[in-house]
């Protein structure tokens, strides 16, 4: 996980190492040559004994296997497949009428079965399916190795007081199986958080299944979703798992959620009240114990009022809201992050960064990061790639954060009107206007908002007791644990 904006699926089809255990030598050549027709690189064999130490000597990532073996009891390889350290995918092959023992190879760990005999598109479809299954195994495995790191609490860097109060919900949250809605502005850290979550709980053993559903077209969503059954649409020419099946007994993060379709609302809204779903296509009813968490930068609110966004499902899914602040308001964590990410940049850009020159730290804590803490790390990447040595300076900063604007004057008349005006009104409210954005800007710690006016905390405070500002800001400290300020 980069923080490059990377839209690519992690399930993108590619050559697979292959493990074909099949006795019968003409089925076994003629699969094989299928397979390396496709670019696949296969290795055959007969026997089931030769096949685990083939298994434990070489990383294959997909073992084909026949049920029947001469050698070995076909369930017996499955089991022991699934100890090695690399687990491959097990895809198992029946003969006409073993049903019964498919279902068996299924319980004892193979991702899937095929029926004898089959097509070259069923055995592709299969192939890419299984592929999918060990990207998001690896991608997993990946991420478990992160978050053992550094970071009591995931990957998660912050000083501030409004994360520290983010990270305590995701702390209580992460060991329930509550529905989480993750809210924030584009960049601030929201898949962060879901990873969190599944990481430090009780199922973190299963997989932590990512859907951005504003990224997948909506005809394909739902069999992404829920899976499909051979023969559901046109190009369905073998039955797929859905990622809530892959999510089976771990999460299940669906990213982008105010993306839905009014059709897919219904259907989600059915899974999280009834834990049950169909795949495309399909009659038989699957329950599922995936947990859900759930993440948007829109307004759900704003969408459940134009009717966009069901008001029943936003509710089944705002079960717990962690809301991520977006970096302008925890100023705190910006030197933190930028550390982060010299760090992390040094070593992976192999650059050797130094650190950051008060001017430049200063202008970085000044500026708004629209895009958040993905901003700061795209900049800071570019910076190890071009600079690679010594300190970030003023010079390395891209042109908007040199030449930033003035903050800007909200409202200012642009002439006095033809009846005059009230100058100490008019410099008064003004005055009351920047003092305000100080402290929103600050999370109303009072101390860093007259650091910002360049004025100092006692002359802040005697203002903040005028009439004219004491209401609003009786009205905002009300909802703020900072009101009384360190
Ligand atoms: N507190 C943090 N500590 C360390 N890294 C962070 C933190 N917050 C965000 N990041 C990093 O910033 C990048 C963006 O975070 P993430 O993808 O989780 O944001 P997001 O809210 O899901 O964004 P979007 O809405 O655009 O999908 C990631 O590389 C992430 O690792
Ligand atoms: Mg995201």
């Amino acid at each position: 996980m980069g923080i490059d904006d990377s839209t690519e699926s992690p399930y993108d089809e590619t050559m697979a190492h292959i493990l074909l255990v099949e006795d019968e030598a003409d089925v076994r050549e003629s699969l094989k040559s299928q397979l390396e027709g496709e670019g696949h690189e296969v290795v055959g064999t007969e026997s089931g004994i030769e096949a685990i130490a083939l298994a434990e000597s070489s990383k294959f990532d997909i073992v084909l296997t026949d049920v029947m073996l001469p050698d070995l009891n076909g369930l017996d390889l499955v089991q022991r497949l699934k100890q090695l350290p690399h687990k491959p995918v097990v895809v198992v092959m029946t003969g006409y009428g073993s049903v019964e023992m498919a279902v068996k190879a299924i319980k004892a760990g193979a991702f899937e079965f095929l029926q004898k005999p089959f097509s070259v598109d069923v055995l592709s479809a299969m192939v890419t399916s299984a592929l999918r299954v060990k990207a998001l195994h690896e991608e997993n495995q990946e991420l478990r190795k992160t978050v053992k790191g550094q970071f009591s609490l995931g990957r998660l860097v912050s000083s501030s007081h409004v994360m520290k109060e983010v990270f305590r919900l995701v702390e209580c949250v992460a060991d329930t199986d509550s529905t989480v809605l993750v809210l924030g502005e584009s960049g601030t850290g929201k898949e962060l958080i879901a990873q969190t979550i599944h990481f430090n709980s009780l199922r973190r053993k299963g997989n932590l299944v990512p859907v951005n559903c504003g990224a997948i077209p909506e005809a394909l969503l739902e069999s992404e979703l829920f899976g499909h059954e051979k023969g559901a649409f046109t190009g369905a020419i073998a039955s797929r798992v859905g990622r809530f099946e892959l999510a089976a007994g771990g999460t299940i993060f669906l990213d982008e959620i105010g993306d839905l379709s009014p059709p897919l609302q219904v259907k989600l809204l059915r899974v999280l009240q009834e834990r049950t779903f169909e795949r495309v296509g399909g009659t038989r009813t699957y329950k599922t114990d995936a947990r859900v968490i759930a993440a948007t930068n829109q307004d759900l609110e704003t969408l459940v009022a134009a009717k966009q966004f069901r008001e029943d499902l936003f509710y089944r899914l705002n079960v717990v809201p962690v809301i991520v602040p977006p970096l302008r308001q925890r100023v705190e964590d910006i030197p933190l992050l930028i550390q982060h990410f010299v760090n992390q940049f040094n070593d992976r850009r192999g650059a050797e960064l130094t650190g950051v020159t008060p001017e430049a730290m200063a202008l970085l804590c000044e500026y708004s990061w629209p895009g958040n803490v993905r901003e700061l790390g795209n900049i800071v990447e570019r910076i190890a790639i071009l600079k690679r040595k010594g300190y970030l300076e003023l010079e390395d900063l891209p042109e908007k954060i040199r030449q930033q604007p003035m903050p800007s004057i909200p409202n200012v008349p642009a002439a006095i009107p033809v009846g005059g005006l009230d100058l100490s009104r008019a410099v008064e409210e003004f005055e009351n206007r920047l003092i305000l954005e100080a402290l929103e800007r600050t999370n109303w710690v009072k101390s860093k908002a007259a650091r910002l006016l360049q004025i100092n905390r006692t002359t802040l405070i005697e203002k903040l007791k005028k009439k004219s500002l004491a209401e609003v800001v009786t009205q905002r400290t009300c909802s703020s644990d900072d009101a009384t300020d360190s």
